[in-house]
C-alpha cells in the first residue's frame, strides 16, 4: 500500500488530518467543497503542500481516501466512484449539524449506513472518535507512553490493515475491530473524545458492547 492520502472535506478535520499526513511524508490530496469559492486559498494557508484537485482526480490518484464531510452531505459525495477503494469514514451524526438522517437511526452505525449506499467501498470507521483539535496535539512518535489509541473498525482485514498503517503513521496506536464494533466508537460511547490508550480503548469498547 502507497502513501497517498486522498481526503474529500477541507474543513476542520480534513486539513488537520491532511497536515499530520503531510509531516509523515504522505502526499496529500484534497477536495473541498464546490460552494467555497475560497477553497484554494483555505488550502494554501491551512495545507500547505496539498494537492486541491477534483473528486475524481483525489479519488483515482489515493491509496486511502478519507471521508471528512457532515455526515448530511455524504450523498453528495460521488460514492460510486469509491468502489475498491479503501475509504475512511471519519464521520459522525451530529445531529446540530447533521439533523435527523432517514435511515441512520435504524442502521447499527452510522458507518453501516455509509456503506449501505455503497457496499463495493472497502469501509473503515476511524479518526471520529477524537476532536479535530487533539487530532494534532495528541498525536506522538511511536513507542511514546502517551500516545493514544484511535479504533479502526471494518470487516475487510486488509483494508483496516492499511488504515492502521496510516493511524501509526499520522501519530496514534491503531486498534483493530470488526464492523460492529464501529458503533461502540460513537457519540454515546465511553471511547468517543476521551484519551485513551490501546489497551483503555479496548477495555471501554467491550464495556460499551456490555452496554448494549
Ligand atoms: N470537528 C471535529 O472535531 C470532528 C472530529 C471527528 C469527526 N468529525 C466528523 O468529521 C466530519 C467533518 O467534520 P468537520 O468538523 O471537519 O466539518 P467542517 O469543518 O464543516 O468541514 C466539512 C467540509 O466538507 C465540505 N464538503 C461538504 N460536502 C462536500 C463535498 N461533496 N465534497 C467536498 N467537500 C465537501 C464542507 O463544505 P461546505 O460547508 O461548503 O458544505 C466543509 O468545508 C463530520 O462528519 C464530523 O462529524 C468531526
Amino acid at each position: 500500500m502507497g502513501k497517498r492520502l486522498g481526503i474529500i472535506g477541507a474543513g476542520k478535520v480534513g486539513t488537520t488530518l491532511g497536515r499530520l499526513a503531510l509531516a509523515a511524508g504522505w502526499e496529500v490530496r484534497v477536495c473541498a467543497s464546490p460552494s467555497r469559492p475560497l477553497q484554494a486559498m483555505i488550502v494554501e494557508t491551512l495545507l500547505p503542500g496539498a494537492q486541491l484537485l477534483p473528486e475524481a482526480e483525489v479519488v483515482a490518484a489515493s491509496d486511502i481516501v478519507v471521508l471528512a464531510v457532515p455526515l448530511s452531505k455524504a450523498t453528495t459525495v460521488d460514492l460510486a466512484g469509491l468502489s475498491g477503494k479503501v475509504v475512511v469514514d471519519a464521520m459522525n451524526h451530529w445531529y446540530p449539524v447533521d439533523g435527523d438522517l432517514p435511515g441512520v437511526g435504524e442502521a447499527r452505525s452510522s458507518s453501516h449506513w455509509v456503506a449501505s449506499l455503497n457496499p463495493a467501498m472497502r469501509l473503515v470507521k476511524s479518526l471520529n472518535h477524537l476532536g479535530y483539535h487533539d487530532m494534532e496535539t495528541d498525536a506522538r512518535p511511536a513507542g511514546d507512553p502517551e500516545r493514544r489509541a484511535v479504533g479502526a473498525a471494518s470487516d475487510d482485514v486488509e483494508a483496516r490493515a492499511a488504515v492502521a498503517g496510516l493511524l501509526d503513521d499520522l501519530g496514534f496506536d491503531p486498534v483493530e475491530l470488526p464492523a460492529a464494533d464501529g458503533r461502540h466508537l460513537e457519540g454515546d460511547t465511553p471511547v468517543f473524545g476521551r484519551w485513551v490508550d490501546a489497551e483503555g480503548l479496548r477495555v471501554a469498547v467491550e464495556r460499551s458492547r456490555a452496554r448494549r
